[in-house]
């Protein structure tokens, strides 16, 4: 009884301390480098997800994939498909390092589809980061886990989302960026959204 309390009690500050981290990374708009240089913080339980991903992708598709992690995407592509990995940190194989909270974004050859997978839940400002992005592509899959989905800001923040975009704000934000939503779909507790470049007005 009294070892189940404190183990409980060890969990509750565990998930404030990871919580107050993410609010103090959020308030100075940094990224978490100690988490994501560490590899065991990539799980192959999001690999079920990547190859959801890849079936979204046709063949002959250049793909740049942001927070590429292990690039276990690369692997699930269909034939005829290249493959870009960007990421905060160098993960080999000519990894675009590039911080998706860093104060100016990179400029990048032009892609046809670029993949956010358990990514956007990192990033400070969303809406320009798909503003800067959606300039070299054409399409846009995104996991994302909406606040109807994880409501518990604690959860959240302890899990080191630094967002909690409900389904609609997070279609409107790709709206105002450019993108019109072509198909959605649940994948565990979150969502796998397709987006597309909408044509200009008139
Ligand atoms: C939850 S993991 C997902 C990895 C991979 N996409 C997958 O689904 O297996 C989050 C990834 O985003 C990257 N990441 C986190 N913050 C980032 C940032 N500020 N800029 C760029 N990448 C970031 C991490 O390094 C990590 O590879």
């Amino acid at each position: 009884m009294m070892k189940r309390l404190i183990r409980k009690l060890r969990q509750n500050a565990t998930r404030a301390w990871l919580a107050t981290r993410t609010e103090l990374r959020k308030h100075f708009g940094s990224a978490d480098y100690g988490r994501w240089s560490d590899r065991i913080s990539l799980s192959p339980n999001w690999n079920p997800r990547t190859n959801r991903i890849a079936e979204m992708i046709p063949s002959g598709v250049s793909v740049l994939e942001f927070g590429c992690g292990s690039m276990v995407l690369k692997e699930y592509l269909p034939a005829g498909c290249t493959y870009t990995g960007s990421d905060l940190v160098d993960r080999g194989e000519g990894t675009i390092v590039c911080d998706l909270n860093g104060p100016k974004l990179p400029s990048f050859a032009h892609h046809r589809c670029a993949v956010f997978s358990g990514v956007i839940e990192y990033i400070n400002d969303t809406e320009s980061v798909i503003s800067h992005i959606g300039q070299f592509v054409d399409t846009i899959i995104a996991s994302y886990v909406t606040l109807e989905c994880v409501p518990e800001r604690l959860s959240r923040r302890s899990a080191g989302w630094v967002n909690d975009f409900t389904y609609e704000e997070f279609v409107e934000l790709f709206s105002r960026c450019g993108f019109r939503l072509d198909s959605e779909e649940n994948w565990s507790e979150q969502k796998i959204f397709c987006f597309s470049k909408a044509p200009p007005p008139g």
